[in-house]
């Protein structure tokens, strides 16, 4: 597990990007939860900063639609696509990612 951010950083319904171990990743909180996944849609790419937190626990792209499930990555609608999430772990008010 590597440091990511601290939690207050991150706005509560809103997102971060960061770069840990050299690679960036999408860290998102919702309702006092932190989930971190890679930071381009699986779909065609287009950068996950931009989508929008459909409720607590999913990410939907802002380009094409599809929605992703931030606790497993999985798209319900076209499950031919999945989104990658890094393990998260909160300690104090800092977040522990597992890029592995
Ligand atoms: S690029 Fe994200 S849904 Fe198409």
């Amino acid at each position: 597990m590597v440091f990511a951010a601290k939690v207050s950083e991150i706005p509560d319904w809103g997102k971060k990007v960061v770069t840990v171990n050299g690679r960036e990743i999408l860290l998102v909180r919702a309702k006092g939860a932190v989930y971190a996944c890679e930071t381009d849609c699986p779909h065609q790419g287009a950068p996950l900063s931009g989508a929008l937190l459909k409720d607590a626990e999913h990410l939907s792209c802002q380009r094409h639609g599809y929605r992703f499930s931030l606790k497993t990555g999985a798209c319900r609608e076209f499950p031919e696509y999945t989104l990658k999430i890094f393990p998260v772990q909160i300690a104090g008010d800092d977040v522990m990612v597992e890029v592995g």
